[in-house]
């Protein structure tokens, strides 16, 4: 099998006490990740632009400890002990154990914060296993170089070693992370429309990308910033007997084969179309599951009708994306920037509550801070 590769040889943890820090980002996807398998194993694969500004900064400190009975570890959110985020961490420490053999030697102090604010609907989950998987990769690597200082043969750690392994051990804390890890365009889940593409981690977008897509701009509009009616593990299980997912799984693949293109020539429109149709479809399937949820808000038709009628109007590259909740993701090209913008702030905004949006465009992955 081929997680096996990411399952180290013996090593000792000769390393007392260190600290490692990282950034990572969110990312907004294309054609969308819903409905998976055992183990995190996605139904359908999917694509996303990694994005720049909103992101989860990370610090994890380690200390070694007497028993290796247990994990052992506390959570700070913005410098406060955050309890509750202990079991979905635990789980993870429970199914990345077997790949991080020294989890259970050390104790940890997970201290994190992200750039957007925590209640703003904006899933933090894909920029928060994300940071939180590299540190323990940063960690690892420590070990390793240590035990290879002392004659031991592990394999070389080099770059595409640890990001592959970083995006593995992501996707089995929150799918969607495993696409944060680089930039800009990540494609996670096996098909055959893409050469190298895995249900394991995510993968550069390996084929041309028209310069259309380069600096293209996300203006997260926050129409809802509540709790999720639905989390993404009930969303997900939604998918299981659901009538209509087989053939959903399979227009996701189409998809691809339809994205190629449109990627390479450069065809706003098409893009626009395609990514317009994927985002839609996500709700439908929520809409049509059993039971069933309507996750969108009035305001979210509010923007969306607006959005047509100002492209009609103007011929500009202006679309949306969503994911599972009532927030729009308004994406389009850099040059553009000027008109849509006044366009958002003078006719959407008043759609968001308290009239909340966050401007981001398209990044290139995480960034080590701190290796100490
Ligand atoms: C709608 O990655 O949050 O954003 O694997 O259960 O943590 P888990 O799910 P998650 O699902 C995200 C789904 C989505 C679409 C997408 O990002 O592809």
């Amino acid at each position: 099998m081929a997680q096996q590769q990411f399952i180290p040889k013996k090593y000792n943890s000769t390393i007392d006490s260190g600290k490692v820090s990282w950034e990572s980002p969110s990312n907004i996807a294309l054609i969308k990740y819903w409905g998976k398998k055992k183990d995190q194993i996605p139904e359908n694969p999917s694509i996303s632009f990694t994005l720049k500004n909103c992101k989860t900064i990370t610090t994890v400190s380690f200390s070694k400890k007497e028993t290796q009975a247990y994990f052992s570890f506390e959570v700070f959110l913005d410098g406060e002990k955050k309890d509750d985020f202990k079991p979905k961490i635990e789980t993870f420490f429970e199914r990345v154990e077997v790949y991080l053999p020294f989890l259970r030697a050390y104790h940890f102090k997970i201290e994190t914060e992200n750039t957007f604010p925590h209640s703003s609907g904006i899933a933090s989950s894909a920029s928060g296993m994300s940071a939180l998987a590299l540190c323990l990769m940063s960690i690892e690597k420590q070990l390793i170089e240590a035990n290879n200082a002392l004659g031991a043969v592990e394999r070389p750690f080099n770059e595409a070693y640890f990001n592959q392994k970083a995006s593995f051990l992501a996707r089995l804390g929150s799918g969607s992370a495993c696409r944060s890890i680089e930039g800009d365009l990540i494609v996670w889940g096996k098909t055959k429309q893409i050469e190298g593409s895995s249900d394991l981690f995510g993968v550069k977008y390996p084929y041309k990308v028209h310069g259309n897509f380069k600096d293209f701009q996300d203006t997260i509009l926050l129409v809802d910033k509540g709790e999720k009616q639905v989390s993404s593990t009930v969303g997900h299980n939604l998918m299981h007997n659901h009538p209509y997912a087989k053939n959903r799984f399979r227009q996701a693949h189409d998809n691809f084969e339809t994205l190629k293109p449109i990627l390479e020539s450069g065809n706003l429109k098409a893009f626009i179309q395609l990514m317009e149709s994927e985002a839609l479809t996500l709700h439908a399937m929520m809409m049509t599951s059993m039971p069933y949820f309507i996750l969108m808000k009035p305001n979210t038709l509010e923007i969306i009708n607006k959005i047509w009628k100002f492209r009609q109007k103007t011929n500009l590259h202006i679309g949306f994306t969503l994911d599972a909740g009532a927030n729009v993701h308004i994406l389009y090209p850099k040059n553009e920037t000027a008109k849509i913008l006044e366009f958002i702030k003078n006719e959407l905004v008043a759609h968001c509550q308290n009239g909340h949006y966050i401007c981001d465009q398209i990044g290139f992955g995480a960034r080590l801070i701190k290796n100490e």
